[in-house]
């Protein structure tokens, strides 16, 4: 995977090594999801040790597809867009190449440590110290290589595009920073440095924001570049682009206490985030809008083109998430969804149908392109994979749609007495079907996934370094 370094090229080594270890990361974080869902099918499958126990393989789970697999998709992508719409190289390929390899070691101390057990108990934060140290300075180095490429730019504007990941890089710098800190007590052991109704506040403030920004606005950034480029269509209003950004990242800080709702949390700060999630359906659909309209004479491509199809159902589930969303937050809403599977169905509508969807759209159209290849090895195989994965998604969401609901009923059902009406247990074994459909909606997914991961195979053996330089080339005068 070497190519010549030149000023007037591109850096696309690193844009293929994040966008091969995307796939990878994608297979193993997703099959360790089938594997847990599985787990709450047949318990047994915690194979009676504490390393393979549900309580450590879903933090793995969680990590492993939101950092390794979305990550890896942010920081392939993100490279690429910042270097083609500012027509130049990276800053510094010394750094880039930090910034992949360092990434890739917190991941695999995240591999090694949460089946051990070492953990910050913080949701999506459950790294230990030294590890977080690692991820900050990563991160640093990521956010000098973007914004330093954007400041060399060689284009008048900042596309949108980059503005989302520009957030995106900030802000994540800026949550994990604050929430991670902590007081070590051994090489492997912390203490958060908050405490109580506080520290909750810190973490779901993390919390939200990390689906607020890692999950939505660095995606939105890569909807940005994918879709118009797909569609060869321009983005359909850049102003609504522009009200979009600023709308989207003024209120998404506020709505963290959705996740506090009847806690110890003072009253009012419950109630403010519940406004804030109920405004925050419109940005959310302005996006979406503008990511939808940019098809606009374009619609018969999609007959013909799946990759094109990924990122469309992508924007349709992000529509549908970000509707869910604000619903979920009304507190008499949330006295029903929270602790049911409904939680974890809203999560992987997003997760499955936004996040995972659209970076396999983008992948799809940029790794012939950082491979020199006219296109994929087989867009039959794609088009399999459309329907795997979106066949795999619906299965997923209703299933736990029909098992929220019906615990969230069934826990709160009162005899005329008012002893309960039903037994916890009573409540699993009537979500057990449900365990089953969503572990199958699983297996379609990752499928689609092994497709996909055959699918690079072949396109990259196919491609040879000379080929890889020539893509990298920087077209004089030409705007991306
Ligand atoms: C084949 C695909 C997948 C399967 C079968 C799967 C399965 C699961 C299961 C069984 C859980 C635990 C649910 C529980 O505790 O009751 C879970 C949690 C979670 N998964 Fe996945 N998952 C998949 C893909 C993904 C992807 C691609 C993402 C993110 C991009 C993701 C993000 C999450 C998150 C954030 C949680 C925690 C939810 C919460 O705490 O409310 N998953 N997943
Ligand atoms: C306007 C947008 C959105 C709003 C207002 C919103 C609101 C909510 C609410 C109220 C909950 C349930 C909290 C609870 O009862 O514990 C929740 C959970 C969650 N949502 Fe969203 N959501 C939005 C969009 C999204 C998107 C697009 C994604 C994924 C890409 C996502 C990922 C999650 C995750 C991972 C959780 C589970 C957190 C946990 O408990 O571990 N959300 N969301």
């Amino acid at each position: 995977m070497s190519t010549a370094i030149s000023p007037t090229a591109y850096n696309y080594k690193v844009v293929r090594q994040f966008a091969v270890m995307t796939v990878i990361w994608g297979v193993i974080g997703m099959s360790l999801g089938v594997f847990i869902a599985a787990q709450l099918v047949w318990p047994e499958l915690n194979l009676g040790m504490e390393w393979t126990s549900f309580g450590r393989l879903r933090p793995l789970h969680t990590n492993a597809v939101i950092f390794a697999f979305g990550g890896c998709a942010l920081m392939a992508t993100s490279f690429y867009v910042v270097q083609r719409t500012s027509q130049v190289r990276l800053i510094s390929d010394g750094l880039a190449a930090f910034v992949f390899w360092g990434w890739q070691a917190v991941i695999v101390a995240a591999v090694i440590t949460l089946p051990m057990g070492f953990t910050g108990s913080k949701e999506y934060a459950e790294l230990e110290w030294p590890i977080d140290i690692l991820l900050g300075i990563v991160w640093i180095a990521y956010a000098v290589v973007f914004f330093g490429t954007i400041v060399k730019r060689q284009t008048k504007h900042i596309y949108v595009g980059n503005w989302f990941y520009g957030a995106f890089i900030l802000v994540t710098a800026m949550l994990h920073i604050v929430n991670s800190a902590a007081v070590p007590v051994s090489l492997f052991k912390s203490y958060s440095a908050y405490a109580g109704a506080t520290d909750a506040m810190i973490q779901w403030w993390y919390g939200h924001n990390a689906v607020g920004f890692f999950l939505t606005t660095g995606f939105l950034g890569m909807m940005y570049y994918f879709v118009p480029k797909q569609a060869e269509r321009p983005i359909y209003s850049y102003r609504l682009s522009i009200v979009h950004f600023w709308a989207l990242i003024t209120l998404y800080i506020w709505a963290g206490p959705h996740h506090l709702h009847y806690t110890a949390l003072p009253d009012w700060a419950q109630s403010l985030g519940m406004a804030m999630s109920i405004i925050l359906l419109a940005p959310s659909w302005g996006g979406m809008i503008n990511g939808m309209m940019s098809l606009s004479g374009a619609w018969h491509k999609l007959r013909t083109d799946p990759i094109l199809r990924f990122l469309v159902v992508s924007l349709a589930f992000y529509g549908m998430s970000t509707f869910e969303g604000p619903m979920m937050a009304i507190k008499t809403v949330n006295a029903l969804s929270h602790y049911t599977d409904w939680t974890i169905g809203h999560v992987h509508a997003g997760a499955l149908g936004w996040v995972a969807m659209i970076s396999i759209g983008a992948l799809y159209h940029l790794i012939p392109k950082v491979f020199g290849r006219p296109q994929m090895h087989s867009v039959g195989l794609i088009n399999a994979h459309f329907w795997l994965a979106t066949i795999g998604t619906v299965l997923y969401i209703a299933s736990m749609w029909v098992n929220g609901i019906t615990q969230g009923l069934m826990w709160r059902a009162v005899n005329e007495d008012g002893t309960l009406t039903y037994s916890f247990v009573e409540a699993l074994e009537a979500s057990h079907p449900g365990y089953v459909v969503r572990m199958i909606g699983g297996a379609f997914f990752v499928a689609g996934m092994l497709l996909m991961a055959y699918n690079t195979y072949r396109t990259v053996r196919a491609a040879k370094a000379s080929e890889y330089e020539a893509a990298a080339q920087i077209p004089a005068g030409v705007a991306h």
